[in-house]
Order: structure tokens, then sequence, then C-alpha cells
């Protein structure tokens, strides 16, 4: 069987680890670790993606070097993955020399190739901040509908798109200045060169049906060139023979990929070509989300073609993940961050239940917390982790903890579930996990049936030996499930086998028996998932509706506003709250007695001067706790770029009612 090599899409080393981001690196892990039980020669790499504007900016923000961010963010997102139990035989950075090697490579080829045309085009441009101002950080009023403080591409409002050229009143989102519009001259990669080429490529199997049909479509309006060069300051690679020009980020990210290969394989002595120039020796799969098909199905294939690398064997696409039918809500608590999940429960729980829920679709999961709890509670906990803590539970009690053999019942039960290991297996081929989880949950089933007809717990009261063959069995077709499990949740069939006494659970080893010899004692594999935990998860991942939130907001009249009391009030004092980088505890002149607000206005905005100014406060909001301190009102913000900045009003009036 060929090598295989396999990849999760690169996160970026601007935010923190999620669980919708979970849902592809545990989809991932789980094919992985499938193939390798099996005893395929297989590789997981991935890296975090770490160039591009906003990293830029957030270094500036946080007045770090880049180099220094993402260094500390690929050591947050490796110990999330770690935790998750989520295995990389290489975990790199898109910051490194062999990607910036093969970056120049790969675009001096198609460069060669005349695949790379140079145009002009006219951009925004911030005087202040010195910088090319990408669409995203261009605002303005939308020239459609007028809505104000709009993107530079699309209005939020009433949907348009447009070119930031037509925004009314344009300003540069980080500083607030009028951009001017400059010419400059960018590189561009000649798409349609690749048309017929993709077409075929993309007919031929290497993507869904769903992802073909989709991609037939855009190969209808015809494939426009891609604009792959940014201008300085920007963080990146420079371009080969073009000073002061740097590769977009999409065009190294992908490149990524082979770079961590590339690293991995200096370091293990493998051969990269056998990997990314020779099909006939491996397979490469792409695991990536909906959101991401067009980089991966359109630009990297051809950019593979048109350098003489081999193309991959399989992009794997999923769906997006959804909390309780929505969207994942700062405010509803249901935006997750890996490491608060870990905080409150089991990672094992998530692996399990996205394992159930995920199928080869192109499908959205559904993540209902009700129905998590109930779901690992009843398969995972009382199904599946229930037969070895009674069966061992008995062999330790009253059978000197030894295992004796099986009669022909119970290896005719062996029989029963050896006979369906290949259909599992197939079924993780597929990438069907949510059928192997059903199949799994049946073959168990017939364990309890067979436990329940002989009733080892009643029957260990008369013939301790008759007992002992039951619990035989029962320990030896669990081991069987145990296995089959092992990819989803190899944290537990490691424990297993440790009770069984052998080093390790393989697929190989599903054909022996473990008969007449000694087992250890029941170590707990799996607790419930006490519900209040999840409560307790969810209010530590609630964000005070101080800070942003990305939800639809509802029209509203007038009337809304009636009971709204804003005031201005000076702020007197300002201090960080420990274990947060946002909340801040503010002190506000407000007649007599000062007032306390909690805000996520972040710990930097200290530094920008904003004791003393007069805040503009939603004075008659409830009070409420934030981690421990009572708020009493709402200061009022806006969104300047992607920090919070707080409404000033000029004049030193404090207790006026503006509304
Ligand atoms: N950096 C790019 C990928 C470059 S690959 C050469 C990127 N990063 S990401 O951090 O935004 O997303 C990483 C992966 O997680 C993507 O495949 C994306 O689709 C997936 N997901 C991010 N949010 C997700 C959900 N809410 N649900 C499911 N998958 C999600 O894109
Ligand atoms: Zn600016």
């Amino acid at each position: 069987m060929k090598k295989l090599l396999v990849t999760s899409a690169l996160p970026y080393a601007n935010g923190p680890i999620h669980i919708g981001h979970l849902v592809e690196y545990i989809q991932t892990d789980i094919w992985v670790r499938y193939w390798k039980l099996r005893g395929r020669d297989t590789i997981y790499i991935c890296a975090d993606d770490t160039h591009g504007t906003p990293i830029m900016l957030r270094a500036q923000d946080e007045q770090v070097e880049p180099e220094a961010l993402i260094e500390r963010m690929g050591e947050e997102h490796r110990r999330d993955f770690a935790d998750f139990q989520v295995h990389f035989d290489n975990y790199y950075t898109t910051h490194s020399p062999e990607n910036e090697q093969l970056s120049g490579e790969i675009y001096l080829a198609l460069k060669e190739g005349g695949h790379i045309s140079e145009r002009s085009i006219e951009q925004a441009h911030c005087p202040q901040c010195r910088m090319f101002l990408p669409d995203r950080y261009v605002r303005g009023t939308c020239p459609k509908c007028g809505a104000e403080e709009q993107y530079g591409d699309a209005c939020e409002v009433c949907s348009s798109t447009y070119n930031p050229r037509d925004l009314i009143d344009p300003y540069c989102a980080t500083c607030g200045t009028q951009p001017d519009w400059k010419e400059s001259v960018h590189l561009f990669f000649e798409l349609d060169h690749f048309t017929d080429a993709l077409r075929a490529w993309i007919g031929a199997g290497h993507v869904q049906d769903d992802i073909r049909k989709k991609l037939m479509e855009w190969f209808q309006d015809g494939l426009r060139a891609w604009d792959i060069s940014r201008d300085a300051p920007y963080f990146g690679f420079e371009i080969p023979g073009q000073p002061d020009k740097y590769f977009y980020v999409w065009l190294d990210a992908p490149v990524g990929y082979m770079a961590a290969t590339m690293d991995h394989c200096r370091r293990h002595g493998l051969d990269f070509d056998a990997y990314w120039r020779r099909d006939d020796e491996s397979d490469v799969y792409h695991f990536i989300g909906k959101d991401i098909v067009y980089f991966h199905a359109l630009f990297w294939p051809a950019m593979l073609m048109g350098s003489g690398f081999r193309t991959p064997t399989q992009l794997c696409v999923h769906g997006f993940l959804t909390v309780n039918h929505e969207k994942m809500s700062k405010s509803r608590g249901t935006f997750i961050t890996a490491r608060t999940y870990l905080d409150h429960l089991d990672p094992q729980y998530l692996r399990y239940y996205y394992a159930s829920k995920l199928n080869p679709r192109v499908e959205d999961l559904d993540l209902s917390l009700e129905d998590f709890v109930q779901r690992v509670n009843a398969d995972l906990v009382n199904k599946i982790a229930n037969i070895p803590s009674r069966v061992l539970a008995i062999l330790h009690r009253n059978c000197d903890g030894r295992l004796a053999h099986m009669d022909d019942e119970g290896r005719a039960l062996f029989d029963q579930l050896r006979g369906k290991c290949d259909a599992v297996g197939a079924l993780y081929e597929q990438r069907d996990y949510a059928q192997v989880a059903r199949l799994i949950g049946e073959l168990t089933g017939e364990i309890n049936t067979y436990l329940q007809a002989h009733k080892p717990w009643q029957l260990v009261k008369e013939d301790t030996a008759r007992a002992a063959v039951v619990c035989t069995a029962g320990l030896n077709a669990f081991r069987i499930i145990a296995t089959l499990i092992a990819p989803i949740l190899p944290e537990f069939a490691d424990r297993v086998a440790s009770m069984l006494e052998i080093d390790a659970l393989t697929w190989a080893g599903l054909d022996d028996v473990l008969e007449n010899r000694p087992v250890r004692p029941y170590e707990r594999l799996v607790d419930r998932v006490d519900p209040k935990k999840i409560t307790a998860m969810t209010e530590a991942s609630r964000v005070t509706t101080d800070e942003q939130e990305e939800v639809e907001p509802p029209v509203m009249t007038l009337d809304g506003l009636v009971d709204c009391a804003f005031q201005t009030m000076r702020l007197l004092d300002a201090s960080p709250i420990a274990d947060t980088d946002k909340l801040l505890a503010l002190t506000l002149e407000d007649g007599d007695a000062p007032r306390r607000i909690v805000a996520g206005l972040g710990h930097d905005a200290l530094d920008r001067g904003i004791v003393g100014q007069n805040f503009l406060v939603l004075a008659n909001l409830a009070p409420k706790k934030i981690r421990g301190n009572e708020s009493h009102g709402m200061s009022l913000a806006g969104d300047a770029g992607d920090r919070p900045q707080p409404v000033f009003v000029p004049d030193r009036q404090s207790g006026e009612v503006v509304e």
C-alpha cells in the first residue's frame, strides 16, 4: 500500500483554537489513527499559518515582534492539540526557511512557465499607518444603503458588495485617517491557463460530489487571475527579484504543507520527493473546511501543476460547527475555546461526540449541549465503559484476577464481533464515523446481551469457575470493541491495553485471544458528564455585552431607546482585572458616589490615555457580576479596527443626560 500523507488546514496564528476548529482536527486525527492502527505508513502534518496583515497589526498592537507573537501562539496551539489527543507527526510553522525556499521555487517555476503577469492596481493607502489597506481594513459608509462603518468590500446591513473606492467617507480602520488611492504593480497568477487541467482533475474524483458541482459552477464564470503579491509593510516572504513585494499569505500557506513535510523528512531521514513528487509512492489527503475550498481545489492544484509537483489525491471537505443549532456566539457563551473546554471537561467526550456525528458529506455538524451530555453518558459511559468495569470487578473479587478460557458460546460471541471488524474498517476509510459509532454501539450491545443472559455477578455466588469463563468471553469481546474505538478514543484504548496487560491494541491483534492469564484491576476509563460543568463552561465562555459580537441585530424603533438612560461620566480610574486580557474595572464620576463598571476594552486601553475622558454610559442597566466584580451599567464603545474604542464626549460635563 502507498505511503500516506495527511494534512489538516493550517490554523491562523492570530487566534486561539476553538471547538469549531476541532471538528476538523479531530476528524483528521481519527482517520490518521485508523490507518496507523492498520499498520499503514502514515504521517499527519500541520503547521501554524503565520503571515498576513492581521498578524502584523496584532503584533504592532501588542508592541511585540510578529516572530514573538507567532512563537507564543504556536506554543498555545500545540498544547491545545496535544491535550485533545490530536497527534501530529510534525506541527511546524509557515514562517520557516523551507517554506520560503519552496514558495520561491514554485513562484519562479510559474513565472518561467509564463503564468505570472504584472498589472497595476489602485488600492487604498493610509498615509498615517503608511501601509496599503486590505479591503477589510478600509471602512466607511455603504454607497448603496448609507449604513455607516461598513467594510471596504461588503455592507453587513444591505449585503451589497462593492469596491472600497465606492465607500462614502472612507477611513482607515486602524487609525481613522482618510486613505489616499495609490497605484501599485501587483503580480498575478494566471489561473485560467489551468482551466482544462483543473476541470479534468476535479472531474476525476479528487473532491466530493457536492464540491465538484459547486466548482463546475465557478468554471462557468471563467477563472480570474489571482493577485499573489502585497506591498511592504507586510509580514511574509519577500518575492524573489521583487524588492518590497511580498507573497500574499494564501500563496505560502498551502506550500506550508510541503515545508512541514520537508522538515519532518529531514529530521527522520525520509525522502521528501516520495511525498510531493512521485504520486505512485504516496497518497496526499487534505482535510479542510468548506470555506477554503476555492484555495485548495483551484489555486493549490494549479500551483502544483505549474511547478512540476504532484497534485493531491483527495480533498476531504467538512461543514461548519453550530452549537445548539446556532452559529457559535460569544454572548451566548458558545464560542468555546479549546482551553476553556479543557478547563471543564474531558476531551474524550468531544472526540466521541464529534465522531458520532461526522460523515463524509459536506454538512454542518451541530453540538447540542443537552444531546452531548445524554449521548456521552448513555453510550460511552453506561454502555461501553461499563463492560470492563463489571467484568474486571468480578474477576478480581472472586477469581484471583485471572482469566479462564472461553467456552463454545463465548467463542461464538468473539467470532461474531471479529467478523464485523472489516465493516467497521471500511466505514473508517470512508470517513463515516457516525456509522462506525453506531456499529460499535451495536456490537457492544451484543456483549451486554451475552452478559445479561449469563449474569456472571449472580453466577459467581454458585460457581466461580463458570463466572470466570463468562467474564473471559466478555473481556475478549470487549478487547475488540476497544480496538475498534481506539482511533476515536486513543487514551481509553491505551488504558484498556494496560488493564489487559498487553502492549497496545492493534488491528493485527484482533485475532488474539487472552486466556489463562492475569489481568489488572479496573481503572476508571471515563466519568459521567456532569451537566453543571457544561454550564460552568458556557458561563466562562460568555463574553460581557460590552464586547463586540457578530450577531444580526433586529430592526428597532425609537421606542426601544426610551428606556435607556445614557449619561456622560468622567473616568476617574481603571485597573485590569486579573486573569483576563480584556476586562477593566472602571471607576467613573457619578454624582456623590463613584460608579463601578466592568468593561471589555482590553488591558492595553490603559496605555491610550482613557483616564480623565468622558465616557458615554448606559446608566440604568441592571447590575451584573462579571468575573466576580459587580458592574453597574455599561460603557459604550465602537469597533475601531479589531479593538473596541470607547465613545468619548468632548465637553467635560458629567452627569448630563444625552438621550
Ligand atoms: N489559515 C487558513 C487555512 C490555510 S490552509 C493552507 C484558515 N485557518 S482557520 O484557522 O481559519 O481555519 C482552519 C480550519 O478550521 C479550516 O479548515 C476551517 O474551515 C476550519 N474551521 C474554522 N472554524 C470552523 C468551524 N466553526 N467549524 C468547522 N470548521 C471550522 O482557514
Ligand atoms: Zn491608518
